[in-house]
């Protein structure tokens, strides 16, 4: 695996691949990476010739100036697992070599988009994935870029971001990898007790509910006080939001209209950590 730290020496090896024809996919990431993370370069795999992940904890996407000085960066420990996985790139700038200029400043329409869920709870949020992203878009120059289903409203949002710059970049969305009993694998398990873990598996019980139930004759209200049910009577679960949605625009759904995707959304609190998850409904 090569290391780049800056934006010219990737380009200029980028640019050679290109020119031998090779499709390139481009995984981003934060770093602190866990299988999920391994699934998006195993997704990246079989499609591309080369695979670039990026590494960069995003600075302008944190609302809380704490959770960015506190976001894990075990970067040795990465480097070994995009090893593991035969990556063919690592891109890991400093924030200087991102934002070069401090005052740089970036807005994109995303509508609602912006406004609701994960864009209501943390305002800016998804200015700063986008603004990011762009970036890094602009800079690899990605045939394929690889996102996960986890963060549903992300990739939402980055399809809408491809839509309005009009990208050649084809966008694809990875399954949510999951632990045994069904936790979506994220960083911030970490920060659960197993006590906690056992608990946080209301979210994927809810969210498995609907998806299961959605097709009876009982009303959409029923099933999501049934799958809200599940959350609630759950002590130590503390839900911020429950919602069924279509899925591209994320507004909420009164009844199922069968020629359109949804997607059941959660979001809630287990011993002080905010666990996020989704399940696609048929
Ligand atoms: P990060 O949280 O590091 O996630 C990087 C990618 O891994 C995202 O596309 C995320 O959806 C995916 N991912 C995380 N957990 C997963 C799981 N259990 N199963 C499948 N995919 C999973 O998301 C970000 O970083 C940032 O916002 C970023 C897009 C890099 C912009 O800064």
């Amino acid at each position: 695996m090569e290391i780049f730290k800056t934006k010219a020496s990737l380009q200029a090896h980028l640019q050679k691949a290109r020119s031998a024809g090779k499709k390139i996919a481009l995984i981003p990431t934060m770093g602190a990476l866990h299988e999920g993370h391994l699934s998006l370069l195993d997704y990246a795999k079989p499609i591309s010739d080369i695979r670039v992940c990026s590494i960069f904890v995003n600075p302008t996407q944190f609302n809380d100036p704490k959770d960015l000085e506190k976001y894990p960066r075990p970067i040795e420990n990465d480097i070994k697992l995009l090893e593991s996985v035969d990556c063919d790139i690592l891109f890991m700038p400093s924030v200087e070599e991102m934002y070069p200029d401090q005052d740089e400043s970036w807005h994109i329409d995303l509508g609602e988009l912006d406004q609701i869920w994960e864009g209501e709870k943390r305002p800016g949020h998804f200015q700063g994935v986008t603004q990011v992203v762009y970036k890094l878009f602009t800079l690899v120059q990605p045939d394929i870029a690889c996102f996960g289903q986890k963060d549903f409203q992300q990739v939402m949002v980055i399809k809408r971001m491809i839509e309005i710059k009009d990208l050649p970049i084809q966008l694809a969305i990875c399954p949510i990898i999951r632990d045994q009993h069904g936790l979506a694998l994220s960083s911030r398990n970490m920060r659960l007790s197993e006590d906690g873990k056992t608990k946080a598996l209301a979210l994927s019980r809810s969210l498995q509910y609907v998806k299961d139930h959605i097709s009876d004759n009982a009303g959409l209200q029923e099933i999501k006080n049934n799958a809200l049910a599940i959350l609630t009577d759950t002590a130590g679960v503390t839900v911020e939001y429950f919602a069924i949605c279509e899925s591209s625009s994320l507004q909420e759904v009164q009844q199922i209209d069968p020629s359109k995707q949804h997607v059941a959304l959660v979001t809630a609190w287990v011993e002080g950590v905010r666990l996020i998850d989704n399940m696609i409904l048929a």
